[in-house]
């Protein structure tokens, strides 16, 4: 699984969203799982796997999926003798045989099915010949019943999951053959508030995205891939899509993917021992259409829909990008689609399975060399199989290539080979991408951390972009004393920038454990590295390296004229939590912001702390915890933090910086062994903004850092 994601990440697509993964703690298949936190570890090497191999350009979505039981399809015999259950109305019809319940069903067993048409309800007659399917209107079993009530929960967590894990975001999968689609279809007949009218389809894929939505707060990213057409008889027409997708934009869902058909309904008859699969009838055709099908072809036959669905959301006042999939085959056609306003994201499955450098490809002006899928479903027709899923254009080559891994059959291989694009240096693909865009103006409003490390990368990625940064600080100003950053965090730096994270582990002081000191008790936990840096050290490294690439560095520059960004291409907000740019637009990017109701200052001392300590000191004010690292040689980081009342009692608010000290140096004086508490330019009680916004960018103006998000 990590070499197969890796292989489409190193492909740099602007983001990839990784295959259905159940939401329960059942194993099913080859799928991939979140049920439980134990699957967290797991997908955190794949999201990070994937992050490395994307060189950190490609964003990260996990669809989560629920299904209902399908059995395979049984024997005659075998059914009748274990699954089939004997009623009256059975009994009434088979009057005339007489005998035992054993004899009906051993004289069932030997009837033809045109016999057993007549005596067996539809869905009975299904569960012989196809399996036994549980559907969302079998409200006679209580789990069915109950779905309502426990759906919205496990998605939830799930969804939680992913965002540990490291995900950007997750799609809700409510499309196909699956749980939520059964919900959204016509053929949802349930009567308890759940089913019938389109309202009352779309309460529970309402429900669930807002109990995602609480879950997991607003930084986070949560659409839907739903269906714009079931394309069954009876089934969600685009009429139903266009209400769908209204309701959900209206929501606040980040996005909507919109496929079509792939339903049980139609499907073919499975071998005996085989279960039904949802792709193989014309629902099934639609979904994943191949060239060996009707006049019109493979090629984005959901275009017209998504276009429809995308008006009727666009007509609502809402902005909510649609993505598009089925079919896209070329550059010219994906353009045109976007061109017509069809969608706004392109999505593309096989074509990606086809060439995983397609995109890398496109953006070099190298369309010629991509491999082209032909649509003849090899790769579905393993996925039915419960096989490893690989392309017939490419898994037969170069088998005894070094390091190629094979499926389980030992004759396939599971990526596809190198090709001539991704044996460029990434620094060279760099180039090539960069020669063929355009240069920018770019305007950073903030010089922190954010605003820095951004211009950076920009000038990284074209030396040709002129970037203006405007920090109303000084160079040599800064708040607070010393951060601590994780080992992830620094390798993440590393692979970004290799010169500034050499130029900040140079500064650093590392440990590898962690206190916790409680009633005076000091409890250390080691296998936890970290590296403190000097916070003022940390941004002149950034200064440096800025400066050096070329970057425009203005002090002392207070930015107050948030306007439109005259003469810039890009506005960048990266002025921090109480940012701006952010209230200049904030209509746009509807932020939310949470004050926490504790207070902490942000004090220095000399006295130096061996470990990532967490200090909890109790006085006649109440509790006071310390959080405290060293960042240099003689010094060290020590927030203090206590609750509202503590602070009021210990009457913070009427004391100077001095008394303030003063104080705490007597709450944390065994910590502290003696050394006084500092204090700097910006030192003052402060509470913690926790800020999320709806969306990042608007127009030429995006938002970075803490002005964005604060962790
Ligand atoms: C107490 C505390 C401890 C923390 N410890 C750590 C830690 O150990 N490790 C860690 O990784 N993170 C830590 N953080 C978080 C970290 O400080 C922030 O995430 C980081 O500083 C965000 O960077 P930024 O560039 O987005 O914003 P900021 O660092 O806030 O920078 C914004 C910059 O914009 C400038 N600016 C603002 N408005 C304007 C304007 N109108 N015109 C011009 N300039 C403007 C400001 O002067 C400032 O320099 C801590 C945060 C707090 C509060
Ligand atoms: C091997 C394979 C696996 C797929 N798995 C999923 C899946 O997990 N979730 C999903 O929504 N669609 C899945 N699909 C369907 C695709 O997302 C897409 O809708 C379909 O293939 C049509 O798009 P395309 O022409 O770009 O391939 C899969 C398709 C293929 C071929
Ligand atoms: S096997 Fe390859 S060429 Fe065939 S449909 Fe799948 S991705 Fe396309």
């Amino acid at each position: 699984v990590l070499d197969w994601y890796a292989r489409f990440a190193e492909g740099q697509p602007g983001a990839l969203v990784v295959e259905a993964t159940g939401i329960r703690d059942i194993p099913s298949g080859p799928l991939l799982r979140i049920g439980d936190d134990r699957f967290v570890p797991g997908l955190a090497r794949l999201v990070d796997t994937m992050r490395r191999a994307s060189g950190g350009r490609t964003r990260f979505y996990i669809q989560i999926i629920d299904f209902l039981a399908v059995r395979r399809r049984p024997e005659k015999a075998t059914y009748f003798r274990r699954f089939f259950h004997l009623t009256d109305r059975h009994r009434a019809l088979l009057r005339d045989v007489g005998g035992t319940d054993d004899d009906l069903l051993a004289h069932l067993a030997l009837l033809p099915e045109e016999e057993l048409d007549r005596i067996l309800s539809r869905q009975e007659m299904e569960a012989l010949r196809f399996g036994y399917r549980e559907r969302v209107t079998d409200l006679d079993k209580p789990h069915i019943r109950e779905l309502p009530r426990i759906l919205p929960g496990i998605f939830a967590a799930a969804a939680v999951r992913a965002r540990a894990a490291g995900f950007d975001g997750v799609e809700l999968h409510y499309a196909h053959a699956y749980t939520m689609a059964g919900f959204l279809s016509a053929l949802n007949t349930r009567t308890d508030g759940y089913g019938a009218s389109r309202p009352a389809r779309a309460r529970l894929p309402l429900e669930v995205y807002r109990a995602v939505r609480d879950a997991v707060g607003a930084g986070f990213t949560v659409g839907c891939r739903y269906l714009t057409d079931e394309c069954i008889d009876g089934g969600s027409t685009p009429d139903d899509a266009e209400y769908f997708g209204v309701e959900f934009a209206r929501a606040g869902m980040d996005f909507l993917s919109v496929s079509r058909g792939g339903k049980f309904e139609d499907a073919k008859q499975p071998k005996v021992g085989w279960a039904a699969y949802p792709y193989t009838g014309q629902s099934g055709w639609e979904c994943m259409p191949t060239v060996l099908g009707d006049e019109r072809g493979p090629f984005g036959r959901n275009v017209l829909a998504s276009g429809r669905v995308r008006r009727a959301v666009r007509d609502a006042g809402l902005q909510t990008p649609v993505v598009v999939s089925g079919g896209i085959h070329g550059f010219d056609q994906a353009e045109a689609i976007l061109a017509e306003g069809h969608a706004d994201v392109i999505a593309s499955a096989r074509q990606s399975l086809a060439d995983p450098d397609w995109f890398l490809k496109m953006r070099l002006g190298r369309g010629a060399q991509v491999r082209r899928c032909v649509f003849t479903n090899y790769c579905e027709g393993l996925d039915q199989m419960h096989k490893q899923v690989t392309c017939k254009l490419w898994d037969r080559l170069d088998l005894d290539q070094p390091g190629a891994r094979l499926a389980s059959d030992g004759k396939r291989r599971l990526t596809a080979p190198p090709s001539a694009v991704t044996r460029l240096q990434p620094s060279s693909i760099a180039d090539d991408v960069a020669g063929r865009r355009k240069a920018m103006r770019i305007k950073i409003v903030g010089g922190g951390p954010a605003g820095l490390y951004f211009a950076i990368l920009m000038k990284k990625q074209d030396p040709r972009h002129e970037i203006v940064v405007f920090e109303r600080d000084g160079p040599d100003d800064t708040f607070g004393w010393g951060i601590v950053f994780s080992d992830r965090t620094f390798s993440y730096l590393r692979e970004s920038d290799e010169p500034s994270y050499r130029a900040i582990v140079d500064r650093c002081e590392t440990w590898d454990n962690v206190e916790v000191v409680h009633r005076g008790q000091a409890v250390t936990i080691h296998g936890n590295k970290f590296a403190g840096v000097g916070r003022l050290r940390f941004l002149k490294a950034l200064h440096e390296r800025s400066a050096g690439l070329g970057v425009d560095l203005r002090f002392h520059t207070n930015v107050q004229d948030m306007g439109p960004a005259n003469g810039y291409d890009l506005l960048v907000g990266a002025d921090g939590a109480r940012s701006l740019v952010r209230q200049a637009f904030e209509a746009s990017f509807e932020p939310t912001i949470d004050w926490r109701r504790n207070r902490y200052i942000w004090l220095g001392t000399h006295r130096r702390f061996e470990a990532l300590t967490l200090t909890f000191r109790e006085d006649e004010a109440g509790l006071f915890a310390a959080h405290s690292y060293r960042f240099s040689p003689s010094l060290s980081t020590f927030i203090v933090e206590c609750g509202e009342e503590t602070w009021n009692r210990a009457g913070f608010d009427s004391k100077s910086e001095e008394e303030t000290c003063r104080y705490l140096e007597r709450v944390f004086r065994e910590d502290l062994r003696g050394q006084p508490l500092l204090t700097n330019n910006f030192v003052r009680w402060l509470r913690f903004a926790l800020v999320a916004n709806r969306r990042w960018s608007h127009g030429n103006v995006v938002l970075i850092g803490d002005a964005l998000h604060t962790a």
